[in-house]
């Protein structure tokens, strides 16, 4: 089995519908929590280089993208979605490590967050340096709520002015705050 992982080029828009298509299906069999994504917003961030896909003896594997928020104060690493024939292979492990180091490649100042139920991207975003944090942290930028709003559970969001839901939220340090903070670390290093 080849799996590779591709930071995504223009030739990679034509997975768009498939990509829209899997999330779609998984949103019906989970019943809750992912936001449906339309083709062209999939094939937008495909075409400027803001995706990972990941494709598996040629065939598509998984993908997950890249969106920013409050002025690119933060990012989120949105839409994860893996193949169900791929699952259990450690294929998301893999795209959430991509996408996590491409955001931080190229928004060094962002803040690296996500919402979720998920066991498995719980467990990958703390291996990852993300922290558990409350949804006061995240950013207040409304178009990013407004994604919550094909869950079944927005009405719990609503009811609780958005300072909580059924979704954990967490986040990681940015690029220079990680950098910042190993320096620190290194500076109280005693010898001897
Ligand atoms: C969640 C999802 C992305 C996981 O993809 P995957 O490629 O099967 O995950 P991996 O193989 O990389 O597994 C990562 C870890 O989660 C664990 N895991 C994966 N699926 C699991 C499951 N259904 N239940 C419990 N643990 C699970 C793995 O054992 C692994 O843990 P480990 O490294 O400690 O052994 C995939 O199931 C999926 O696409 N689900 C539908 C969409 C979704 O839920 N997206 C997330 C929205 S926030």
């Amino acid at each position: 089995m080849q799996i590779q992982i591709h930071v995504a080029q223009p030739a990679h828009a034509v997975y768009a519908q498939a990509i829209c298509d899997l999330m779609a299906e998984s949103a019906k069999a989970r019943g809750t929590g992912i936001a449906t994504r339309k083709p062209a917003y999939v094939a937008e961030k495909i075409m400027s280089g803001k995706a990972i896909v990941a494709l598996v003896d040629g065939e598509l594997g998984g993908f997950s993208y890249i969106e920013t928020w409050s002025h690119g104060k933060y990012v989120a690493n949105s839409g994860l979605i893996v193949n169900p024939k791929f699952r259990r292979l450690g294929l998301a492990r893999k795209i959430k490590g991509a996408i996590f180091n491409l955001s931080r490649e190229l928004y060094p100042d962002a803040r690296i967050f996500g919402i979720t139920t998920s066991l498995p991207v719980m467990k990958i975003n703390s291996d990852l340096g993300y922290k558990p944090v409350t949804f006061s942290e995240l950013t207040q930028d409304d178009a990013f709520w407004a994604g919550c709003n094909s869950c079944p559970n927005v009405d719990i969001l609503t009811r609780n002015n958005r300072m909580m839901c059924l979704c954990t939220a967490m986040m990681a340090p940015s690029a220079n705050e990680a950098r910042k903070m190993a320096v620190d670390l290194s500076d109280m290093i005693v010898e001897g």
